[in-house]
């Protein structure tokens, strides 16, 4: 695996807890994957009581749906969605917060855009030689009604010991400050994990109706958004690295103007992964390197 990233753009990434690399992507391949993104969202059949996401309410999060999503594909509404009645406010296509968490594994375009040599290199180049990759999201922040995401550390919601979590965010469509761009604490990585976010039940689908809880780990608050954060308002096709105890935070989008972004988050395979994690992955669906060979991917088998 060769070098990806310069000598500085690492020492920035150890400096910052964050790391911008523009021109990353090229244009088909952001092209196939939100291709592939939109084509989910129409097959998608909501069920009668939609699930929606935030990360800012606990009991929403602990929706048998989220827990059951770290092994499949699905599509989380957006909060603002629905009108007073219950019906959508604007279509489906651009009522969806996100679709996660398996869809590097599971759907073709996503796997070819996940698994590739200069994002193994990238990942490496900070560090993280072995990486798995543990879960990954489409990210839609929809014209108007994007929702917030509160400030969070990664490592509260991807758990090893010891602390490995690397996220790894590409930038589908232009990041304004207009559509909710990501903005991040430079050198809060350096900080500790405030909480650890929990499944209650044991792991796979048994435990899947028992519900999370968050156990505080410090009580240190996190950053104050806007004002103790700085903006990352990147062009499409780039990659943002972020390490997993960087708080980060983006606003609502209330612009006319979307925010499409794909994210995997990657663990190192020597870290220890406990079995309370919310996503957990049957047998049959292991984890896999980041630098799998094409031989050994799903879409080639
Ligand atoms: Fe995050």
């Amino acid at each position: 695996m060769g070098q990806v990233l310069s000598d500085e753009q690492v020492d920035r990434y150890h400096r910052d807890g964050f790391l911008a690399v523009p021109g990353f992507v090229g244009p088909d391949a952001l092209a196939s994957l939100k291709a592939a993104a939109e084509h989910l969202v129409d097959a998608f059949v909501p069920p009668e009581r939609p699930t929606v996401f935030t990360t800012n309410e606990q009991e929403r999060v602990s929706d048998l749906e989220f827990l059951q999503s770290g092994r499949g594909v699905w599509c989380f509404f957006e909060e603002e969605a629905f009108l007073p009645d219950g019906s959508l406010g604007q279509p489906k296509s651009l009522s969806i917060n996100k679709i996660g968490h398996a869809m590097h594994d599971l759907v073709p375009e996503f796997e070819e855009f996940t698994y590739t040599p200069d994002l193994a290199g990238a990942v490496a180049d900070i560090g993280l030689a072995d990486a798995l990759a543990l879960q990954s999201m489409y990210i839609f922040k929809q014209p108007l009604i994007g929702g917030e995401v509160g400030c969070h550390q990664d490592a509260t919601f991807l758990s090893t010991d010891p602390i490995t979590v690397t996220g790894c965010w590409f930038a589908v469509e232009d990041a304004t400050l207009q559509n909710g761009c990501l903005w991040a604490a430079p050198g809060g990585h350096r900080t500790p994990l405030r909480k650890v976010f929990k499944r209650l039940g044991g792991p796979g689908p048994e435990g899947d109706g028992d519900g999370t809880e968050f156990e505080v780990l410090d009580t240190s608050p996190l950053p104050t958004p806007p004002d103790d954060l700085v903006p990352l308002e990147v062009p499409a096709g780039t990659l943002v690295l972020l390490h997993g105890l960087l708080p980060h935070w983006s606003d609502v989008n209330r612009s006319s103007t979307s925010r499409h972004a794909y994210t995997v988050h990657c663990i190192s395979a020597a870290a220890h992964y406990p079995d309370w994690n919310w996503l957990q992955r049957p047998a049959g669906l292991p984890l896999r390197r980041l630098d799998s060979a094409a031989d050994q991917k799903v879409s080639s088998r």
